[in-house]
Order: C-alpha cells, then structure tokens, then sequence
C-alpha cells in the first residue's frame, strides 16, 4: 500500500524550498526515524521534493508484499495510477516524513513531481508530518487494520495511515456515478447511431 498524496490544498501562497534544508533527521515517538523542525518554519513553505525510483505499481506490488510483512514500512509514494516514487532507492530526507491525522505538512503533485509544504507555521523542535491516507481497497483485513494502525496521538487520531472509510465510500460513490455517465452516454450513443 502506497501513500497517496491526494491533498491539494492551495491556503498561502507558495514559495520555494531554501537550498538548506528547514529540518533534521532523528528519532521519533512515533516511528522510526522522524524530520523535525531545526528553524521556524512560514505557512506554505516548500519544504523538500519527494525523490526516489519511478517505478509502475506491479512493480512495486512484487517489491513490497503486504501480507508477508508482520511490521509495515515502506518508502512508496503513489504519484498516478501508473507511477509510484519507491525512495529506498535514491530517496532523499523527505522518506522519513512521519504520518499525522493532523498533520502540519501536506504533498502537492506538481506535473508528476511530489513536493511537501508546510500547512501551517512550525516552531523549531516540532515533527513534521503528513497524512499519508493510503488508499482503502474496501476489504482490509484485521490484519492490515494492524499493519497500518496509527500512532500520531492527536486529538484528530483516526486510528489509521489509511485514508478514512468516508473517504474510501465517497471515492466509490464519484467512482459508481462515473460509470453510469458513462454507460448513458453510451446508451444515447446507439440511440442516434
Ligand atoms: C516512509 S516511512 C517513515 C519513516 C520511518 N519512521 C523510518 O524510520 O523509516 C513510513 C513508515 O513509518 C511508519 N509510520 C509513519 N508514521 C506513522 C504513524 N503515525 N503511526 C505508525 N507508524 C507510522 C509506518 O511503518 C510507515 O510504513
Ligand atoms: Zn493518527
């Protein structure tokens, strides 16, 4: 399962990432390793790209296999349906990037590349960190629900680096009506033809 960097937010103007990096790299409560804050951070800046292998889903789906993992964690991020970014090869800092369900960063897809900016302002010390909302297939098993249980410890905590169910259910709800356009548009296709 992939991060899949759907937010696309635009609250501040944007600017660019400074050519020094904003944050550091050690451990975290939460996972691992964790980027924390090493200057205040402005609402809206661009933090860092999101680099790594350019791989298509099979790919990354024979690389990775969730139901061989006891513990998740991988560096996938999905940028398409075709494209996912695999940072365990010439990834940069950005792969340590902690999920929140209240997060202060957020990705932006810009024309096939991933950046992440800040969502707020972020005093030195803060971890940063974002919603990853992996994408729901619709039948998780307990197994997974364990796999991707969360430990951001916020108030907002939905319990899950899964996007929520809502979501899941609003997607398939866009995803039905898509269909039926479609069909009737057929439909009335063979009706004039
Ligand atoms: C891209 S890595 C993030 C960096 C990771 N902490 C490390 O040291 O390599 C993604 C993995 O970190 C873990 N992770 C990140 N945020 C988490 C959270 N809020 N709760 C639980 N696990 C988390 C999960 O195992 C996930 O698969
Ligand atoms: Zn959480």
């Amino acid at each position: 399962m992939t991060k899949s960097g759907s937010t696309k937010r635009r609250r501040a103007p944007r600017t660019q990432a400074a050519t020094t990096l904003a944050f550091e790299i050690r451990e975290s409560r939460l996972a691992g390793k964790g980027a924390f804050a090493i200057r205040p951070i402005k609402k809206g800046e661009r933090l860092i790209e999101y680099v790594g292998e350019r791989i298509p889903h099979p790919v990354a789906d024979e690389r990775y296999d969730d139901d061989s993992m006891d513990e998740h964690h991988t560096f996938l991020f999905t940028v398409s349906s075709r494209t996912v970014i695999d940072a365990t090869h010439g990834g940069n800092e950005s792969r340590f990037i902690n999920h929140s369900c209240d997060p202060n960063c957020e990705t932006e897809i810009e024309r096939g590349r991933v950046f992440i900016f800040a969502l707020r302002d972020i005093a030195v010390g803060e971890e940063l960190a974002y919603d990853y909302a992996y994408e729901r297939s619709g039948d998780e098993t307990e197994k997974e629900e364990r796999l991707y249980r969360c430990l951001c410890g916020t108030a907002k905590c939905r319990g899950s680096i899964m996007e929520p169910v809502a979501e899941y259910e609003k997607r398939m709800r866009e995803r039905q009506r898509e269909k039926q356009r479609a069909q009737a548009a057929r439909r009335r296709t063979r009706a004039t033809a």
